[in-house]
């Protein structure tokens, strides 16, 4: 009979102890060492290899026939649509609509004559049902299972062998084996693991559905990147109907993709062209505002942010950043203050991206910069200008990726002007019908645009 032992896992890294400590030793958090019992037998691998090394020549070539999920923007992502016998790990924060997203694609599937099983561990069977009617998503072959507990769902997987499964959410299943509560770091690693072992041994396409918790990522999904072949999340601002669906792992694909897609009244729904979706509206000039030329996966999308600096009524003025990172904006903030002489110290700065969407590349430096300046100014940037670059400590501009497809894009959407970091002259694109201006530092960049 195996022998059962205790140890201490801290939930944020891993790290194992045989006795209780208050702080883990290796990534210093605290209260993270959690007990957890082990079977001491469950490690132990069997001493006589059963398989042996095959030729590379030998290995059947991978002929494996993608499946469409049914929304194009989706298959797009994951490559060119879902390969047999993978793992695709989807998360996203609470609420954001994986579960509604899962559930259209099941819809699709099972439409399609693919056996699929819901397996929800968060949810009732009738709030599911509930959930279906909402998105049109009813239909006979889709199977709906509600079970948390692991051994018994992989033995009805085993009986019922699906095409495909979902497990909603891998946090809320428990494997019996493993003597921790359910969505500890090692219960979703094993329930993760037995998920790719299902997958793999009898062809199922599986997709695990995280929940990205609010501590960072403590026995979140990135814990489990590693086990699985795709890993998509889905971001977004709940407060807002756009969703941004990202690979940023895809064994079958690449990672450059993302879809764009809206929620509705009746579920989600994709934008094929989000042309103009996050730019003003009626082409409206307003002081702080700023339109960026930027690149979402490998596609270009204007946006606007807009900035508001005012005057203070508190002791410490604040900065308050949605949709941008809070230490790019401060770092521009800097840069305008010692190499323009605009100073901010004194005054509230806010900033908000358009639609809830998160711009995290350095190309949109100088969009934000330029929208903080123009609150400063109270003065509208020139009409019809567009602007992208990345902003350097000494104030420089730096040139940024995909130039040409940036200013395509804002030439589709009726713009007329950009702003541009000045690289080499000769690798200049020149665009038709475009006022192309380049610039050397953020000094140059202001000058250009009012
Ligand atoms: P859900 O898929 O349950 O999120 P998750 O599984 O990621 O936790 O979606 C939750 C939100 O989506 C909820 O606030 C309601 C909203 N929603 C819509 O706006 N339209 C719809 O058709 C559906 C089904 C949900
Ligand atoms: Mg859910």
């Amino acid at each position: 009979m195996a022998r059962r032992s205790s140890v201490f896992v801290c939930q944020k890294c891993g790290t194992n102890s045989p006795k209780w400590m208050g702080r883990c030793p290796d990534c210093s958090t605290w209260g993270s060492m959690i007990e957890e019992i082990r079977d001491s037998g469950r490690d132990k691998r069997s001493s006589t290899a059963t398989v042996d090394p095959v030729s590379i020549t030998n290995i059947p070539e991978d002929s494996s026939q993608r499946v469409f999920t049914g929304l194009e923007e989706l298959d797009r992502v994951l490559g060119g649509g879902m390969v047999p016998g993978s793992v695709i790990l989807l998360g996203g924060d609470p609420g954001i609509g994986k579960s509604t997203l899962i559930l259209q694609i099941l819809a699709q599937l099972a439409a399609a004559g693919q056996k699929v099983l819901y397996v929800t561990a968060e949810e009732s069977m009738r709030q599911i049902r509930m959930r279906a009617q909402r998105v049109g998503s009813e239909s006979e072959n889709l199977m709906v299972l509600a079970e948390t507990d692991f051994a018994a769902v992989t033995e009805i997987i085993r009986k019922f062998m699906p095409d495909t499964v979902v497990l909603d959410s891998v946090q809320a299943l428990y494997h019996p084996d493993i003597g921790s509560s359910s969505g500890s770091i090692s219960q979703v690693r094993e329930i993760a693991g037995g998920a790719v072992a299902l997958a793999k041994g009898n062809d199922i396409t599986i997709w695990l559905i995280g929940h990205v918790t609010k501590e960072g990522a403590i026995a979140g999904p990135r814990t489990l990147e590693h086990l699985v072949d795709t890993v998509l999340y889905f971001e977004g601002d709940s407060s807002h109907a756009y969703r941004i669906l990202r690979a940023v792992k895809n064994r079958y694909g690449s990672t450059n993709e993302i879809a764009l897609l809206e929620m509705t009244g009746q579920g989600l729904i994709q934008i094929t062209d989000p042309a103009g979706l996050f730019l003003p509206t009626g082409g409206r000039r307003s002081p702080g505002s700023a339109v960026v030329m930027g690149v979402e996966g490998t596609r270009p999308l204007l946006v606007e942010v807009q900035a508001l600096v005012a005057q203070t009524p508190f002791p410490n003025p604040r900065r308050t950043v949605s949709g941008s990172e809070l230490s790019r904006v401060l770092l521009i903030l800097a840069v305008l203050d010692k190499r323009a002489g605009i100073q901010t110290g004194g005054l509230d700065v806010f900033v908000n991206v358009a639609g809830g969407l998160k711009l995290t590349e350095p190309a949109a430096d100088l969009g934000l910069a330029l929208a903080l300046v123009s609150s400063v100014f109270e003065k509208p940037i020139i009409e019809h200008t567009a602007v992208c670059g990345e902003i350097g400590l000494a104030g420089e501009v730096r040139p940024v990726a995909r130039l040409e497809a940036r200013i395509r894009e804002a030439l589709r959407l009726g713009l007329t002007r950009v702003i541009v970091p000045a690289t080499d002259i000769d690798k200049l694109p020149t665009v038709k019908g475009m006022e192309i201006v380049p610039v050397h530092s953020v000094e140059d960049a202001i000058e250009a645009a009012f």
